[in-house]
């Protein structure tokens, strides 16, 4: 795919293609075991919250990325209500097997002690686009975003299984802890 990439605001029209890109890309982890309604909900919340800080790098004209974070990170009832729900529903609906409730929440503990004023929450380049800058561009994006509101230090979660934790270091991250699934990790990157 060749052109310039171009990096633009989300708008709300975005959010069902991030949620069914999200889906997807990230096939197996929690967020996308919560499913496409709970992640369109999600991202729905992040392009209208002024907190939220949601981009969508473009080449000719049609999505090549997007990045989401938030300023306000895991904070409001709604969105608590929403994932408690979205939960139950994996569960009923057996995306979520119930014995794996307990290491859940023990995950849930771990990165629930992470507090620090902002986060990336995802960020996601289509394979045909990778390699040319595009992430750097959405992560630029959203640094000014986070710069603007005097945020200085966010953090972001990595899934080992998907081999970007060298991207994040390359573009200034710091490894600060990890989480053992057993099989598979989660890194915490602070910036
Ligand atoms: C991670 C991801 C966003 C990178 O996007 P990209 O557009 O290919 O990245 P860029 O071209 O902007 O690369 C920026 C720099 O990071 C390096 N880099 C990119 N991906 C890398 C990887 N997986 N491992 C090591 N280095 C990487 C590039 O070589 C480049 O280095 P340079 O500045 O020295 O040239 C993309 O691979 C992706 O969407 N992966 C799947 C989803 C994912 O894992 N997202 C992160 C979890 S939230």
């Amino acid at each position: 795919m060749d052109g310039e990439i171009n990096i633009r605001p989300a708008r709300p029209d975005d959010a069902a293609a991030m949620a069914a890109w999200h889906e997807e890309a990230f096939h197996g982890l929690l967020s996308a075991r919560l499913g496409r309604k709970y992640l369109e909900y999600h991202y729905s919340g992040l392009i209208s919250s002024p907190a939220g800080a949601c981009f969508v790098a473009e080449r000719a004209g049609a999505m090549c990325g997007f990045i989401g974070g938030s300023c306000a990170p895991r904070a409001g009832a709604a969105v608590s209500v929403r994932r408690l729900f979205s939960l139950a529903a994996a569960l009923f609906s057996g995306r979520i097997g119930i014995r794996e409730l307990p290491a859940l929440l023990r995950y849930k503990r771990w990165f629930s002690r992470v507090k620090l004023p902002a986060e990336l929450e995802s960020l996601l380049v289509a394979r045909q686009s990778r390699g040319r800058g595009t992430g750097k561009k959405l992560m630029e994006a959203l640094d000014g975003f986070f710069r603007a509101r005097g945020v200085t230090r966010y953090c972001v979660f990595n899934n080992t299984s998907l081999n970007t934790v060298k991207f994040y270091l390359r573009l200034g991250f710091k490894q600060t802890g990890e989480y053992d699934h057993g099989g598979h990790r989660t890194v915490c990157l602070i910036k």
